[in-house]
């Protein structure tokens, strides 16, 4: 078999599974530091607190924040969503809390994709009434078609079409979070 070198045995990597790449790790670091320039500009007069929610924006939120040049804190949290099968119901259950009380604090909520909008748009009721100073959102990708309520992305890296996507902290089936870029899966890996 082609690519094979003899005696070494070849490993499956989770790039075989991908059919296109749709964003490259070059197109999303030009975009991430531009968006970094353009927070910490906004942001130098708060008191900025980003928080990631766990786990698909891990990734982003760790290239966003290095590309962040003015003072800032982390936290982070996890929620799951209610609700059975593939529709995310719009209740969401707070997993994993942030450490710290908001008031004094301009938060950055920093989501891997906004799709239907549903979490977001929960969770940041819920933080609302922890008084913080203000709520933006900060997303890597937007699916501005799938949007079921009224919430948009403050600031948003690319708007993506309707098309199931993994890699840089998205996953399916809690895998391709480690691939670099952002691509399209083979239908295959669906059927299996
Ligand atoms: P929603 O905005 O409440 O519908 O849910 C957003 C969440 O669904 C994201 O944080 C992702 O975890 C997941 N999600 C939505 N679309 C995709 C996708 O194309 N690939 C991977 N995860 C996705
Ligand atoms: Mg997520």
């Amino acid at each position: 078999m082609p690519g094979i070198i003899p005696g070494k045995e070849r490993f499956i990597t989770v790039k075989d599974d991908i059919l296109k790449v749709l964003l490259t790790e070059e197109e999303i670091q030009n975009k991430v530091e531009e968006l970094g320039r353009r927070i910490s500009q906004d942001y130098a007069d708060k008191n900025l607190l980003m928080v990631s929610v766990l786990k698909g924006s891990v990734v982003f939120m760790a290239d966003l924040m290095r590309a962040i040049s003015i003072p800032a804190r982390i936290d982070f949290m996890s929620v799951s969503s209610y609700g059975s099968g593939v529709k995310t119901s719009g209740v969401v259950k707070i997993i994993k809390d942030l450490d710290i009380p908001l008031e004094g604090y301009d938060l950055l909520l920093v989501e891997d994709i906004l799709d239907s909008g549903m979490t977001l748009h929960y969770l940041r009721e819920i933080l609302y009434q922890r008084k913080p100073r203000s709520i933006r959102i900060a997303t890597l990708l937007d699916k501005p078609e799938r949007r079921g309520v009224d919430i948009y992305a403050d600031y948003s890296c690319f708007e993506v079409p309707d098309e199931f996507v993994v890699g840089y902290g998205l996953d399916y089936d809690e895998k391709y979070r480690n691939l670099p870029y952002v691509g399209i899966l083979k239908p295959s890996v669906y059927e299996k």
